[in-house]
């Protein structure tokens, strides 16, 4: 029996999914809210996790260990690291990485996790694959990208920062937590795949951008997860 579980950094990512969802009960933990129920005929725990790592990979654990989730997804915004991902694409996790990992001086590469053996956290192809499905059918007017996905507890309003994680790292775009989704749910074996709407050019425009877009941003990204729930 399948059960998804939901994750939204903030409250804006997840209050549309809230609303629509049938709630049978909200447990608290670790300072989250998770709403049990039922969303689209689709038993769903819906949670904010807070914003960064820290708070993205304690909601992942909980959601395996408390609920049994089957598959995680990842819904938010973020900011675009291609010239060609403009504010409103939606981008679709192929992998994720952090870029403030950094053990190079004992050889490792940039990013990666020492002694783990990988830098990259792959998304499941075919949730990926829903994902992109689902927002083709939901969201006909906004294009969708697949790509990876770069994370650090940092927000990216430097276009001298932003060029390091398009040459160094190859990402499509940034956030704060996908990355740790990505590894909690890699390290319990649970299929993810995060979801990023852009809310602005991960640069100095940001300042003004994010707080004008964000909110559509969120919704669009809403919307597609609401639909591809139904096809799991
Ligand atoms: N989320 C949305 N935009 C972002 C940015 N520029 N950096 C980090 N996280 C973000």
């Amino acid at each position: 029996m399948k059960k998804i579980g939901i994750i939204g950094a903030m409250e804006l990512e997840v209050e549309t999914l809230k609303e629509k969802m049938n709630v049978n009960n909200i447990v608290k933990k670790a300072s989250m809210d998770f709403y049990e129920g039922c969303l689209n005929g689709v038993d769903v725990i819906i949670v904010r996790s807070g914003i960064g790592k820290v708070n993205a990979g304690i909601c992942v654990q909980i959601l395996v260990d408390l609920f049994q989730v089957t598959h995680i997804i990842n819904t938010g915004v973020a900011g675009s690291l291609n010239a060609k991902i403009d504010i409103g694409d939606i981008v679709i996790s192929t992998d994720a990485l952090y870029h403030d990992v950094d053990a190079t001086i004992f050889g490792y590469q940039p990013g990666e996790i020492p002694q783990m053996g990988r830098r990259e956290f792959t998304a499941d192809e075919s949730l990926a694959a829903l994902a992109q499905a689902s927002c083709r059918e939901v969201n006909p007017d906004i294009h969708v990208f697949s790509g990876r996905i770069v994370s650090g507890d940092q927000f990216v309003s430097d276009k001298s920062v932003k060029d390091r994680l398009v040459n160094v790292f190859e990402g499509f775009c940034t956030e704060m937590e996908g990355t740790a989704i990505a590894q909690a749910s890699t390290l319990n074996n649970i299929p993810f795949v995060i979801i990023r709407a852009i809310s602005d050019k991960a640069d100095e425009s940001a300042e003004v951008d994010y707080p004008t877009f964000e909110r559509k941003a969120a919704a669009d990204c809403a919307k597609l997860v609401a639909r591809m729930i139904q096809k799991i």
